[in-house]
Order: structure tokens, then C-alpha cells, then sequence
């Protein structure tokens, strides 16, 4: 027995249930067309939105910002210092989002691990969606809360563990406002109202619906007229922002509470000078206009419709995510390859990122694509539908 027998073991099996996840080479900058394995292909699966991971705008400001604060923080922000970029970007990202302040992470995924366990003590009961976000859920298991994990977007679900849970003295109900896999919308104006009703807090997870959602992209906070019932709004630049990074925005006391208690704060080094130069550039653009947001959504309505129109289950989004629904995580896969050898690239989606059975094709659409792109997948999707008699 070798000491790594075990790891062998899983990977070998991960092969054999057609679960091991080859992760492609992007050998050029992210946009419509993307150089993947060494082949130029219509890229159908980034989360790059607004198209901003390559805009000429926010690479200006990342190497200007390069020339003037260097390429590194060189420490953990409350130990050496915290550079004035990341204040300027944390009080443009509260104006922007309507909020009384915000604090920015290394990620998105590291604002959850920052807010959930300094808000959520021993003494405190979480309330999570059934199909939050990875980081969510470990955001949950670093706390010594007591969980309940509530059917998906049932709000009188929701009310009634609250009610049952009452006496708790801190209850945080948490949510993903868009969900990463099949688009849908939370419930939110339910789940803040069972939350008032309830004395209990409420973070929302904008990862996808910034950009997005709402007038100019502010998120689904916005998009639901929510402004000051929401109490923690998480984010991350890593999507429509096109960078990287993540932020908590909300309430005063709570944002500066968890730059004395959010663990990654405390623990880890801030993103780059570029990065942060970069994410303001983006704040700048959608201020001043919703142009691409609005591209966006025209993408969006158009494939969709489209791929409806060709006999493909898209499932029940409500945003630009589309998921083509396809069920086994063979077929997936072999989708996926099919498309990609016809110059088109959207990756399968399989356990354990989705449930058992609902493999798919998660197509993410941009508003970096031309009608022509869009049209050109379109043919793609529905010749490798035919045949692999899916539609
Ligand atoms: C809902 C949700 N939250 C958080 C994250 C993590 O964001 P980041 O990539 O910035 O860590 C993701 C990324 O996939 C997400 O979909």
C-alpha cells in the first residue's frame, strides 16, 4: 500500500463515472474568441459578462497603476498598512451599489469565509438556501452556528424555521440572489420581509447579478428596490468586472466589524494595485453608462429564444446564465466536445457541481458577442444536438 493509494483511487474513479474534469489551457486574454488548447474558439462558458476581462479602459488604469504603487500590496492590510487604492475602490463600490460602505476580499469566495463565520457565533442560527453557492456552504461549516438548510426559494419554509427558531438572538438568513448553475432568482423581497419579520439579518450573494441585474448592473438588490433592507451584500469582481476580487458592501457597523473580524482580512494579503486600478475603471464605466449591461441582455434574450426555438430545455433562468439541460454527465461531456471540435467553447457542468442527473452545458453569454457569434453557436449547438438525439 503506497501512501497515496487513496488519491489514486479517487482519481481513477472520478474517470470512470465520466466526473473527472479536464481543465482546457486559455493560451490568449479572455474575450468572444479565445485561444483554448492552442485553437481559436467562440468562448460560450466565461463569466466575463460585460466583456471587460480584456477592455482597453480597465487594462490602461492596471498598468498605470502598476507604474505608480508597484505590483504587489507586500502585506496583509491591517498588519502593514492598507494602500489608499483599496479604500478609493471599497467607497466607489458603496456608492455604486447604493450601500453605507464596503469592504473588498482577496475573492468572492473569501468575502463569504470573511462575512459568514464573524457574523454567524456559537450562539447563532444560519438559514441557507439548499443550492448556495460552494462558498457559502463553506462559510457555514467554519462556524459553530447551529444550520438550517431551507428548501430552495421557499420563502414559507424560510418563515417557519425562523418562527422555530425564534429565541436564537442572532439569525442570518443567507441566499445566492442569482444561483450560479441554473440562473434563477432568489425570492428576495420574500426572505427580507420573513427577515424583518423575524429581527434576523440577511446576506445576499451578488456574485451573479452585478453587472447584471438592476439599473446600470447594481445588482439584484437594485433590480428588487431593496435599497437599506438588505444587510450584507456579497460580491465579486471576478465576473462582470472582468478582475478579480470580492467585496462585502452593506451597513456601516457591520463592514467595519469585519475588517477587525473577517478572517482573510486579517490573515491575507489584498489583491494587486492592477487589480484594484482595474475594478474602479469598471465602477467608472457602468456609472456613467448601462450601455453593455444592456448588450448583455440582448444576447441573452436572443439565444435563449433561439435555443427554445431549436427544442433545447433551458431550464428556468431568469438571467443571462442559459443552461442547456442534458441530464447524464456522459452526454455532457460529449456535447461539450462536439462543440468545441466545431470552434465553439462551453464546458460540461456535472456532479458534484450540479446534482446527480442534471449534467449540462452552462452557457454564459456576453455582451462582447456579435449577433453573427451568437448565430454561428446557435448552428453549432443545434447540429451536435441532432446528433446526439437531444433535440
Ligand atoms: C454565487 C457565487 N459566489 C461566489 C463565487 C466566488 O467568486 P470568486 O471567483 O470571486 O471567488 C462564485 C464563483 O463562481 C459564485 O458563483
Amino acid at each position: 500500500m503506497g501512501k497515496y493509494d487513496f488519491i489514486t483511487q479517487a482519481l481513477d474513479g472520478l474517470k470512470e463515472q465520466g466526473l473527472y474534469n479536464i481543465i482546457r489551457s486559455i493560451d490568449s486574454a479572455v474575450g468572444p474568441w479565445t485561444v483554448v488548447d492552442g485553437k481559436r474558439v467562440l468562448n460560450m462558458c466565461s463569466n466575463n459578462y460585460l466583456g471587460f476581462a480584456n477592455e482597453e479602459r480597465l487594462k490602461g488604469a492596471a498598468l498605470k497603476a502598476v507604474e505608480e504603487f508597484g505590483v504587489g500590496p507586500a502585506a496583509v492590510r491591517s498588519i502593514a498598512g492598507t494602500m489608499c487604492l483599496h479604500r478609493e475602490l471599497e467607497s466607489r463600490l458603496a456608492a455604486f451599489k447604493g450601500t453605507e460602505d464596503a469592504v473588498s476580499f482577496q475573492s468572492g469566495f473569501c468575502a463569504n469565509l470573511a462575512a459568514i463565520p464573524a457574523v454567524a457565533g456559537k450562539q447563532s442560527t444560519i438559514f441557507t438556501d439548499e443550492l448556495n453557492h460552494a462558498s457559502i456552504i463553506d462559510g457555514c461549516r467554519l462556524t459553530k452556528a447551529q444550520r438550517v438548510i431551507f428548501p430552495h426559494r421557499d420563502v414559507e419554509a424560510l418563515s417557519s424555521a425562523l418562527e422555530e427558531h425564534r429565541d436564537v438572538p442572532v439569525k442570518l438568513i443567507i441566499t445566492d440572489g442569482v444561483f450560479s448553475m441554473d440562473g434563477d432568482l432568489a425570492p428576495l423581497p420574500g426572505i427580507v420581509d420573513a427577515a424583518e419579520a423575524h429581527g434576523a439579518l440577511v446576506l445576499v450573494d451578488d456574485a451573479h447579478g452585478e453587472g447584471v441585474m438592476g439599473s446600470h448592473g447594481r445588482g439584484i438588490v437594485d433590480h428588487f428596490g431593496l435599497h437599506g433592507r438588505v444587510d450584507m451584500e456579497v460580491g465579486t469582481l471576478s465576473k462582470a468586472f472582468g478582475v478579480v476580487g470580492g467585496y462585502v458592501a452593506g451597513k456601516r457597523e457591520i463592514v467595519e466589524y469585519l475588517r477587525q473580524q473577517g478572517r482573510p482580512f486579517l490573515f491575507s494579503s489584498a489583491t494587486s494595485p492592477a487589480d484594484v486600478a482595474a475594478c474602479i475603471a469598471a465602477v467608472d464605466i457602468l456609472e456613467k453608462s448601462d450601455d453593455v449591461v444592456r448588450k448583455l441582455w440582448d444576447n441573452a434574450r436572443y439565444f435563449k429564444a433561439e435555443l427554445a426555438g431549436l427544442g433545447f430545455d433551458t431550464g428556468v433562468s431568469e438571467s443571462p446564465i442559459t443552461p442547456v439541460m442534458l441530464g447524464d454527465a456522459k452526454v455532457a461531456w460529449d456535447f461539450s466536445k462536439r462543440l468545441f471540435n466545431a470552434d465553439v467553447f462551453a464546458q460540461a457542468i456535472a456532479y458534484p457541481t450540479v446534482p446527480k442527473g442534471k449534467a449540462r452545458i452552462r452557457v454564459m453569454m456576453s455582451a462582447g458577442h456579435s449577433r453573427e457569434d451568437l448565430d454561428f453557436a446557435l448552428e453549432v449547438f443545434a447540429e451536435v444536438g441532432r446528433a446526439l438525439g437531444v433535440i
